[in-house]
Order: structure tokens, then C-alpha cells, then sequence
């Protein structure tokens, strides 16, 4: 009797812990103060869901979805968010799937993103970060989707992003990056995925294959400085003869009026 009260207890108690994650209160709580959300369209985005979005495999998030009472994929596309990713959505660890796509989100992608190593599908498109794409990601080493196109990244690709051996699907294009496409991205070897121009065009300084070579800059540096010589001379010949004229004609006026003046003044 004694037991079977103990048993009771101990199964009462055990049973609520199983669906709160302090990890995941956290990565939410901060998410949800990192973002803008003018529209209100984060439906019961507040401190009391955080502490338990899950019921098992039930989330009483929209846009989260749970497996085991953690968070394994969150979904906020199309939403009108704004604001920033916060680092701290590196606590939930077992997301496997990111897709903040097609948001007015800025600021970086932050490098603590190293710590989802569960993660599979990263899809941060038509947003406005701002930054450059951190090499660190290349930790999560089960990403098979990339996608970040239509962005403000700069700087150049990381080499390292060619270590993701199971990634399928790769979409930098349309942002500010510049520099040499990464052999082991551009050209992947053996049975990889290959990758085409669709991925890495509309970023106005991005070279090397699938895109065209690097515009040979020394040529036009050449001609640059050629045009930059030459019209110096032509405005400092120019504004030279202006001088010249000028001088003579004042010389000119000048003789006349001396010319006027010794006429007029007696001579001693
Ligand atoms: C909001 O969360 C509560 C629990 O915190 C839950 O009972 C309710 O169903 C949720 N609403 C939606 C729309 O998910
Ligand atoms: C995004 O949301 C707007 C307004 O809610 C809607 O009109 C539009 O069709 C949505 N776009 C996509 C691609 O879902
Ligand atoms: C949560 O994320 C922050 C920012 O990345 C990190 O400093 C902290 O160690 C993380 N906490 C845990 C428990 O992982
Ligand atoms: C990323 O999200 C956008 C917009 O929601 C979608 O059109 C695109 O197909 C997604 N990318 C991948 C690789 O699934
Ligand atoms: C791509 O790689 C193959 C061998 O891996 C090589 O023969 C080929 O020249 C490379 N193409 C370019 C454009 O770099
Ligand atoms: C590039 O590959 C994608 C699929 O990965 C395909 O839809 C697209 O048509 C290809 N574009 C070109 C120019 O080959």
C-alpha cells in the first residue's frame, strides 16, 4: 500500500517536469524579446507558454513544433517580423528545422548557430540581414539546407561551408557578397549535389565558377587611371589657356587704359 502511494508520488511528479526544457524556455523567451512583431501575429508568444510550449509532441506554440516535449522545428515565415535574431536561439538544442523566411528581420546570423548541431534545414531568405554568413554554422554538421538568398550579407563565402557533406540544397543568391566562390561549393566533387549560377547570382562582386571569372580588374584599374590622367590634363591645359587669354586681355585694357590716361594727364 505504502509503495503503490509512493509510486503514485513519484509518477505525479515526474510527469509535468517531462514537458518544460529550461534550455528551450530560455532560446524563447529571448527569440521573442530579440524580434518586433508590429502585426501581433505571434499568437500566445507569452512568458507562461514558453515555460511549457510542449505537451509531448503537442506545442501550444504556433509556428513550433515539438518532438518529446522539446522544440524541433520552429516556422515563422511571411509574418512581418522584425528586429534580430537573438544568440540565445542556440539553446534549443534539438531543432532540427529553422525557417524565419521572408520576414523584414536585420542585424547579423548569429555565430552561436554552431551549437545546433541537430540542425538540418536553415531557411533565413528574403529577410534583411546584414553581416557576414559565420563559418562557425559549418559545426552543424547535418545541414542540408542553406537557404539565404535575398539578403544584405557581405564578405566573402566560407571555404568551410564545402566540409557540409550532406548538404542538397544551397541559396546565397541575391545579396551583397563579394570575393571567390569556394571550390568545394562551386565545383563539388564525386556524388555531391552539384550546385549552379542560380545559387550565387545577383551579388555584384562574386566570382569564380558556376559564376563567370573575376572581371579583370587590372585592366580596368588601367584605364581608370588613363581617364583620370587624361582629363586632368585637358581641364589643366584648358583652365591654362583661359589664364593666357585672360592675362592678354587685361594686358590689352590695360595698354588702353594708359594709353587714355597719358592723354589726359599733362606731360611735365
Ligand atoms: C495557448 O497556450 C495554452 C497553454 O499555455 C493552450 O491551452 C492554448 O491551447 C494555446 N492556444 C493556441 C492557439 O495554441
Ligand atoms: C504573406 O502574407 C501576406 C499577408 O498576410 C499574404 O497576402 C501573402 O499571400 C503571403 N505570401 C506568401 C508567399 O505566403
Ligand atoms: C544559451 O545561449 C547563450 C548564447 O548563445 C549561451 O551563452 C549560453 O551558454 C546558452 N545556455 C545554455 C544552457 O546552453
Ligand atoms: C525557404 O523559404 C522560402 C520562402 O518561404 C521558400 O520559397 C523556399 O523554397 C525555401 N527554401 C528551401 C530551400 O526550401
Ligand atoms: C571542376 O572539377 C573537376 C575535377 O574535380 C575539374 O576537372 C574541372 O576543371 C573543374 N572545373 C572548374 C571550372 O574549376
Ligand atoms: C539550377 O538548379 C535548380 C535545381 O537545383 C534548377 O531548378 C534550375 O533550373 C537550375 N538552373 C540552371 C540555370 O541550370
Amino acid at each position: 500500500m505504502d509503495l503503490l502511494l509512493l509510486l503514485l508520488l513519484t509518477c505525479a511528479a515526474a510527469l509535468p517536469s517531462a514537458s518544460s526544457d529550461p534550455d528551450d524556455e530560455a532560446c524563447l523567451t529571448q527569440l521573442s524579446q530579440s524580434l518586433r512583431d508590429p502585426l501581433k501575429n505571434l499568437q500566445n508568444w507569452t512568458k507562461s507558454t514558453f515555460a511549457n510550449p510542449c505537451s509531448g509532441f503537442t506545442s501550444y506554440l504556433p509556428g513550433a513544433t515539438c518532438n518529446n516535449g522539446r522544440i524541433y522545428k520552429l516556422s515563422l515565415t511571411n509574418l512581418s517580423l522584425q528586429g534580430s535574431i537573438s544568440p540565445f536561439l542556440s539553446n534549443c538544442t534539438n531543432l532540427q528545422s529553422l525557417d524565419l523566411s521572408s520576414n523584414s528581420i536585420s542585424g547579423p546570423i548569429p555565430q552561436d548557430f554552431q551549437y545546433l548541431v541537430n540542425l538540418a534545414v536553415l531557411n533565413l531568405s528574403a529577410n534583411r540581414l546584414q553581416g557576414e554568413i559565420p563559418p562557425q554554422i559549418t559545426f552543424c554538421a547535418y545541414l542540408n539546407v542553406i537557404d539565404l538568398h535575398d539578403n544584405l550579407l557581405t564578405g566573402q563565402i566560407p571555404q568551410q561551408l564545402g566540409l557540409l557533406a550532406r548538404l542538397s540544397a544551397f541559396d546565397v543568391s541575391s545579396n551583397k557578397l563579394s570575393g571567390p566562390i569556394p571550390t568545394s561549393l562551386g565545383n563539388r566533387s564525386g556524388t555531391l549535389p552539384k550546385l549552379n549560377a542560380t545559387s550565387f547570382e545577383g551579388n555584384k562582386d562574386l566570382y569564380g565558377y558556376p559564376l563567370p571569372p573575376m572581371k579583370s580588374k587590372g585592366l580596368s584599374v588601367l584605364v581608370i587611371v588613363g581617364i583620370g590622367l587624361g582629363s586632368g590634363l585637358a581641364s589643366l591645359v584648358l583652365s591654362f589657356t583661359g589664364v593666357c587669354i585672360w592675362l592678354k586681355i587685361t594686358e590689352e585694357k590695360m595698354a588702353a587704359e594708359e594709353g587714355k590716361v597719358s592723354q589726359i594727364m599733362p606731360d611735365y
